[in-house]
This record gives structure tokens, C-alpha cells and sequence, in this order.
């Protein structure tokens, strides 16, 4: 039985999570999935679904196991690690993603994506996990005048999903202080790519827009279309992930996003371009209408990156327009 080392990925048959486990494997880990499947998809996972990718087949390998990470992990992990050995590293990013579901019902997210963590960080410092990534989020900054956002801008969640997340971060850091489980928190800003889920009315504004543009449907921009966001490619955002959980680096928070930012009016004018090409007659394009602006909703948004790169040597590489392709073409 090869020893290379196990990964455990929580919420691995989501979008993120499914391309993390395509990386890990190919680098040669055994990966094991934690997901309860409430918005992840065993699909997303389809390339190592056959016998050839089981523990006990041919490497690369890859497990799943149904489990809802708001009840622990230990039960779940205990026979994959008594027969093939003990976990070396666990990203943790299964979570309650819809902010709108987290106002909706604040002890569920809770419970989640605060107890979640918890669950995984006992776990890790129980088991003598050598490191946790942690998706943690943009939204634990809340609005913010400044651009861009460095991590040393003030916090402030406008959401319990945002609360959760920051709550999530200060107990990674009191693990790695406290248990000296290395630990980092990646603050994930607006990620798209492909099988991202379009279905979902909280899901990335680029997936829905790519839904409809394939289909010459109407895109509806709540507002002016002016506000921006940093939107960040998923194969970008793999590379910091599995940077920063195979690295040493121990209490560490990075904004994981370009650097960048585009207004939503720009981005909907790009990707019916690209569906129909710049040169389509009108008639043939898909209508970009406005709808009346969220209330609540963020204005501008673009990360400051210099720790993702100087920490962790990642820089988000992909042109928008090359990653608007990858994503139509999943559509
Ligand atoms: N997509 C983004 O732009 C973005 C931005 C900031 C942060 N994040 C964070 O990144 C992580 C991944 O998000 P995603 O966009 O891939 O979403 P996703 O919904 O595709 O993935 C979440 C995964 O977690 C699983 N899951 C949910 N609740 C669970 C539970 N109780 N137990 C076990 N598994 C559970 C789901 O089934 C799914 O597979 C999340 O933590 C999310 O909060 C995402």
C-alpha cells in the first residue's frame, strides 16, 4: 500500500471543493470527501468514482463519506484511518453558503459553519493534523470605503454568514496558539468557474449570467450595474488553497482574490460578447435589464493580495475573459 499522505476535503463535492480534490489527487494525495451533499454533487467528483480511484485500487485515490460536519468528523473519518492510516491535512470548506439562508436562520449557520470548524479543529488537534485551510470569506469585512481591502481593514459582518465565518477565523487562531495546530484562513472574494451551480439564486452572479446569456436570455442587474467585485478564477483559487495547506505557514489570513475589480454592467456586456460575439446583430444578443438595487447589498469590492503572494507565493493569473470561456463552456 503506497503511504502517500492522506487530505481530507470537507464540502469537497461542491464547486471549490471538487476542483481542490482534482489537484490534490493529481498530486498525488489520498483524498477523502466529508460532504452531506446538500449543494455539492457526486457528478462534480465523476473522473475518480470508478474502482481504479479506491483507497484499495490503483493511486490516485479518493473516498467519500456522507457527513454533516455540524456532527463531527471523527465517526466519519475512524475506519478510513484505522485501515489506510491517520489524516496529514484537512481544507475545510464545507458550509451553509447562501447568506440570504443565513439571516433567514442564523442558529443553522451557526451551527454549520462556526460549529463545523470547531468539529474539524478538535479533530485536527486530537489527531495531530500537520495543517487546516479554511475558506473563509470576503464577507467578514462587511462594507468597507477603502479600496482595496487589506486584511488589516477593520471587520465588520453585516450577515450571521459573515459573523460565522470571522468566528471561524479567531478560533483557527486560538487552535494554533493555543493547541499549536497550523492553521490559515483564505478569504475567498467572488469565485467563479465551471460547475459552479447557476440553479441557485444565491449562487455566483457569473454562473447565472452565463446560464442565461447561453441561452439569449435577458441578465437582470439589481441597481445601476455599477457596483464591482474581484472576481476570481477557481483554478486560482485552488492554487492558493492547496499552497496554503501544504505549507507550514501557521496563522496565517489572506485575501484570495485578483487584485482587480469590474462593475457588473461590464462583466454581463463581456459575457454576451462572448456568447454571440461582439459583432451579432442586436436582435440576437441577450438584453441586459436593470431591476431595482438590494438593499444591503456591497458597492465595491477588490482585495489587496500582497500576503496571498508574498506568504504563499500565489497570484491569480487567469484573464477574466479566459475564465468567463472555461465557465460558458460548462454551460
Ligand atoms: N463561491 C464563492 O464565491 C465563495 C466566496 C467566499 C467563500 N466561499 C466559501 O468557500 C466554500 C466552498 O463554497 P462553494 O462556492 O464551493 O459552495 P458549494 O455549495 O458548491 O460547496 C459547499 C459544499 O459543502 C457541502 N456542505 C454544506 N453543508 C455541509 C455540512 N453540514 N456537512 C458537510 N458538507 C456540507 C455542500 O454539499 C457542498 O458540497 C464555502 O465555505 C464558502 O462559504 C465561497
Amino acid at each position: 500500500m503506497s503511504a502517500s499522505p492522506i487530505a481530507v476535503v470537507t464540502g469537497g463535492a461542491g464547486f471549490i471543493g471538487s476542483h481542490t480534490v482534482d489537484k490534490l489527487i493529481e498530486l498525488g494525495h489520498r483524498v477523502v470527501v466529508l460532504d452531506n451533499f446538500s449543494t455539492g454533487k457526486r457528478a462534480n467528483l465523476a473522473r475518480w468514482l470508478d474502482a481504479r480511484h479506491r483507497f484499495d485500487g490503483e493511486q490516485p485515490a479518493l473516498e467519500i463519506v456522507t457527513c454533516d460536519v455540524a456532527h463531527g468528523i471523527f465517526a466519519a473519518l475512524a475506519a478510513i484511518t484505522t485501515k489506510y492510516g491517520p489524516v496529514e491535512r484537512i481544507v475545510h470548506l464545507a458550509a451553509q453558503v447562501s447568506v440570504v439562508a443565513s439571516v433567514a436562520n442564523p442558529l443553522v449557520d451557526m451551527q454549520v459553519n462556526y460549529g463545523g470548524t470547531l468539529h474539524v479543529l478538535e479533530y485536527a488537534r486530537a489527531m495531530g493534523v500537520k495543517k487546516v485551510a479554511f475558506a473563509s470569506s470576503a464577507a467578514v469585512y462587511g462594507e468597507v470605503s477603502q479600496m482595496p481591502v487589506g486584511e488589516d481593514t477593520p471587520t465588520k459582518p453585516m450577515s450571521p454568514y459573515g459573523i460565522d465565518k470571522l468566528a471561524s477565523e479567531f478560533a483557527l487562531d486560538y487552535y494554533a496558539a493555543v493547541h499549536g495546530v497550523a492553521t490559515t484562513a483564505l478569504r475567498f472574494f467572488n469565485v467563479y468557474g465551471p460547475r459552479q451551480d447557476p440553479t441557485s439564486p444565491y449562487s455566483g452572479v457569473i454562473s447565472i449570467f452565463a446560464d442565461r446569456a447561453k441561452a439569449g436570455q435577458q441578465l437582470v442587474i439589481f441597481g445601476d450595474g455599477q457596483q464591482t467585485r474581484d472576481f476570481v478564477y477557481v483554478g486560482d483559487v485552488v492554487r492558493a488553497i492547496v499552497a496554503a495547506v501544504g505549507d507550514g505557514n501557521s496563522r496565517a489570513v489572506a485575501n484570495v482574490g485578483t487584485g482587480g475589480e469590474i462593475t457588473v454592467v461590464e462583466l454581463a456586456r463581456t459575457l454576451v460578447d462572448l456568447c454571440t460575439g461582439a459583432a451579432a446583430p442586436r436582435a440576437e444578443r441577450s438584453g441586459i435589464v436593470h431591476a431595482p438595487a438590494r438593499a444591503g447589498e456591497i458597492l465595491k469590492s477588490r482585495a489587496r493580495v500582497d500576503v496571498l503572494r508574498d506568504r504563499f507565493g500565489v497570484v491569480a493569473e487567469t484573464k477574466l475573459v479566459d475564465g468567463l470561456r472555461a465557465t460558458l463552456a460548462d454551460h
